[in-house]
């Protein structure tokens, strides 16, 4: 398994027996963290965020702290040069000198990419735009692998703004590619899947898909359900967004046909989309999935910068 020095732009970027060996190494981090606490002593990572975060920063940053490693970085645009009219190529010429792996959050749609390819440093893509979020992606995984026992024969509901968000665009391009899934896409018309995922989706694996707007059909009939919020900093005018953002609103009694073990997941944060009469629910897992982002994303960075050699991770 070599994954020293790459970049993960794309969840593609990764076989899934890559992504297989990052979630088991990720689970003995979480039993055994203290193993792992010096790994990347002298190590930095850099985060450059131009868009708001609050989990994939701080767990990026929360990752890096417990393997020993060192963090610096800019959690806006307006703090960095990009102000002053930098390029983003520019700047990541720079950050290979002030560091040893890179996370960047950018508005732009395949800026992560464009770094990619100025950079030394492996560069991790912490969401582009409307585009993907590959390490949700691995946190999504993990905590369904921890939950269910395995991913496979599963069936999924993605439900909310399958059009703007990028976590379902990751979420779903990489479980099509496990063994028996099928997919219910729930979403008002006007927030459709873009065509070129679903047939990506499609042409590159066997999957089945239900494009619907109901969620009540849906609901009773899941392993899966990962609640998305309306993407409200995508619209391109704030009318367009009103008329859409109580489009799915799940309250305890909404969950009421769901199956016992049904699994309801968001990647946070959530606006109205999850009553907070559903977080008692054991069916609501969306904060422990927030927590299996620390270490997934501890994981990750310790693979691609190759320091677990001397470590026995099993
Ligand atoms: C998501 C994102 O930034 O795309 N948040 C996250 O990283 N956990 C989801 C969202 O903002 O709706």
């Amino acid at each position: 398994m070599n994954l020293v020095g790459r970049h993960l732009i794309d969840p593609s970027n990764f076989s899934l027996e890559e992504i297989d060996h990052i979630l088991t190494i990720a689970r003995d981090m979480e039993k055994n963290t203290r193993k792992y606490s010096e790994v990347c002593k002298g190590k930095i990572l850099a985060t450059c965020f131009y868009e708001p975060s609050t989990r994939t920063r701080l767990s990026f940053e929360s990752a890096m702290l417990r393997l020993g490693g060192s963090v610096l970085g800019f959690s806006d645009a307006a703090n960095s040069s990009a102000s002053k009219g930098e390029s983003v190529s520019d700047t990541v010429r720079v950050m290979d000198a002030y560091s040893d792996i890179v996370v960047m959050r950018h508005n732009r749609e395949g800026a992560p990419k464009l770094a990619s390819q100025y950079s030394s440093v492996p560069i991790i893509n912490g969401g582009d735009g409307g585009h993907q979020h590959p390490t949700q992606t691995l946190t999504d995984l993990l905590t369904i692998k921890n939950l269910k026992g395995e991913i496979k024969d599963l069936k999924v509901a993605l439900c909310g703004d399958l059009k703007y968000g990028r976590t379902v665009h990751s979420l779903l391009k990489t479980l099509a590619r496990y063994e028996n899934m099928s997919f219910y896409l729930v979403s008002p018309e006007a927030l459709k899947i873009p065509s070129y995922i679903k047939e990506y989706v499609v042409s590159n694996y066997n999957v089945e898909i239900i494009e619907t707007d109901n969620l009540d059909e849906a609901i009773s009939k899941v392993d899966v359900l990962y609640m998305t919020r309306i993407q409200r900093e995508r619209f391109f005018n704030e009318e367009d967004y009103v008329k859409l953002k109580d489009s799915y609103i799940l309250t305890k009694n909404k969950i009421q046909p769901a199956k016992e073990d049904m699994l309801i997941m968001h990647p946070l944060p959530r606006v109205n989309e999850i009553y907070c009469d559903v977080d008692d629910d054991k069916r609501a897992v969306y904060f422990y999935q927030a927590k299996c982002g620390v270490y997934v994303r501890m994981s990750l960075m310790a693979n691609l910068l190759g320091v677990l050699d001397d470590v026995d991770c099993k």
